[in-house]
């Protein structure tokens, strides 16, 4: 069983904050850039509320009525928001959420669009389009720490750091969406998670109505999760700041990443980053106009975490079924805190799935079993049958349960 690293962070929801040794909103009155504190020190810096002259309520909000948000997402399915702000700057983002808050309206906050379904009747509130742009960059002893803007595009991000040099997120090439939301899912590809690089997430706190800074333990990072994913109406991420290494080495822990790295002798950040790109392609996991398979969020599902007991019971259930021939063929990692997890694409088609299988106008990549793609005309309700059946199956067969991995809204699983 190969080994894979995980994350051994205590998961604090967004109300433990308040317990910890962090100071209260109210009271703080520091810097919220923290650059000198060690990166693993728990706490929580807050400045205090935006100053006169940003004070939202100086913003003339543009809230725009019955907004498709279909061609605002990557799936391009979903009905309308009732409500839409575009929010260019920090004070927009905390106005627009006032207004909806004294209307009582429930909020979704948009990004790149690219890990979200919309219900086909839409989103019954007010959308929040991020437009935050912006990215600065100092060194520090610790490294290059890099701050970025909520709205900037991820993969720009990756591209200057692994033209620079950059080491940390040279395997995180070639994902779409936005950077902020990269720490709400704690994105990961060929061996590397956002969270090995975020030095701070800074916030807008809807409850306390301030801007917070938190450090690394205060987000619960997990495998595609953390304290905002678990408490979604909670915050709304305004920046990241990353912690790079100038000159470092890539990360090769990814078997199918380090075998094509070594077979063509490449070695740098950069030559990792092309790599990667031509893995993600190869699975049409990289956006192309032109791939049948483009309209799709990556990966539908998490993969598996489960108890060494059921992992075994699944290799047994595979050898019973003539599945495998051996137990090695069932791929698994053992992760750090002595569970196992299981690509969920295995699963999937262990389950008799096939790649290429449609019901109508949605179905399975042809090139990734995990991606469900819209093929164009179809209805969210359409994708969320299949998702059911495929989850529904694998549970059958496996007695495992497939979680979604792209945010619902509008829209629930059965
Ligand atoms: N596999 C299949 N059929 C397939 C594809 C994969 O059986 O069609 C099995 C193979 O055994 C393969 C294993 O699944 O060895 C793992 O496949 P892959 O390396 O493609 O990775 P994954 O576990 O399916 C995860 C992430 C991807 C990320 C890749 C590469 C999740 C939910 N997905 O996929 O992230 O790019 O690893 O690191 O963790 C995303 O989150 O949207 C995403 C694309």
């Amino acid at each position: 069983m190969q080994k894979k690293e995980s994350l051994t962070a205590t998961r604090p929801n967004w109300a433990d904050l308040w317990t910890g040794t962090g100071p209260s909103p109210q009271s703080s009155t520091d810097s919220p850039t923290n650059s000198d504190l060690p990166l693993s020190h728990r706490e929580i810096r807050v400045r205090p509320p935006v100053n006169l002259l940003a004070s939202p309520r100086f913003v003339a909000l543009d809230v725009q009525h019955n907004v498709p948000l279909a061609p605002r997402t990557s799936l391009e399915l979903g009905g309308p928001a009732r409500y839409l702000v575009e929010a260019a700057d920090e004070a927009t983002v905390i106005e627009a959420l006032r207004w909806a808050d004294d209307r009582q309206l429930r909020v979704l906050v948009l990004g790149g669009g690219s890990n979200v379904l919309i219900g086909d009747e839409g989103w019954d509130g007010l959308a929040i389009h991020l437009g935050l742009r912006g990215l600065e960059s100092h060194t520090s002893p610790q490294g290059v720490r890099l701050r970025v803007a909520a709205a900037e595009p991820w993969d720009d991000v990756v591209a200057t750091a692994a033209a620079e040099g950059w080491a940390g997120i040279e395997c995180l090439s070639g994902i779409p969406g936005s950077t902020g939301a990269t720490p709400i899912q704690n994105v990961g590809a060929y061996g590397q998670e956002v969270a090995d690089v975020i030095a701070a997430v800074h916030v807008w706190d809807r409850r306390a109505g301030c801007r917070r800074v938190l450090l690394p333990d205060a987000c619960g990072f997990g495998y595609r999760d953390s304290v905002f994913k678990r408490d979604p109406t909670a915050a709304v991420v305004l920046a990241v700041e990353l912690l790079l290494q100038p000159g470092g080495a890539p990360t090769l822990r990814y078997g199918e990443l380090a075998r094509a790295m070594q077979s063509s002798g490449a070695t740098t950040v950069a030559q990792t980053r092309e790599h990667v790109l031509g893995l993600r392609r190869r699975k049409s996991m990289v956006i192309d106009p032109e791939d049948p398979n483009r309209r799709s969020a990556g990966s539908f599902f998490t993969n598996a975490v489960v108890d060494t007991t059921v992992a075994e019971a699944l290799v047994a259930t595979a050898m019973q079924q003539g599945l495998v021939d051996d137990a090695a063929a069932v791929p698994r990692y053992a992760l750090d805190d002595g569970q196992v997890k299981i690509p969920a694409a295995w699963l999937i088609e262990a389950a008799g799935f096939r790649k290429g299988e449609r019901r109508g106008a949605v179905g399975i990549s042809s090139r990734h079993a995990l991606a469900l793609v819209h093929h164009g005309g179809g209805r969210t309700r359409d994708l969320v049958a299949f998702a059911q059946e495929i989850r529904d199956r694998v549970q059958q067969r496996f007695g495992i349960e497939l979680r979604p991995e792209p945010v619902f809204a509008g829209v629930t699983l059965r």
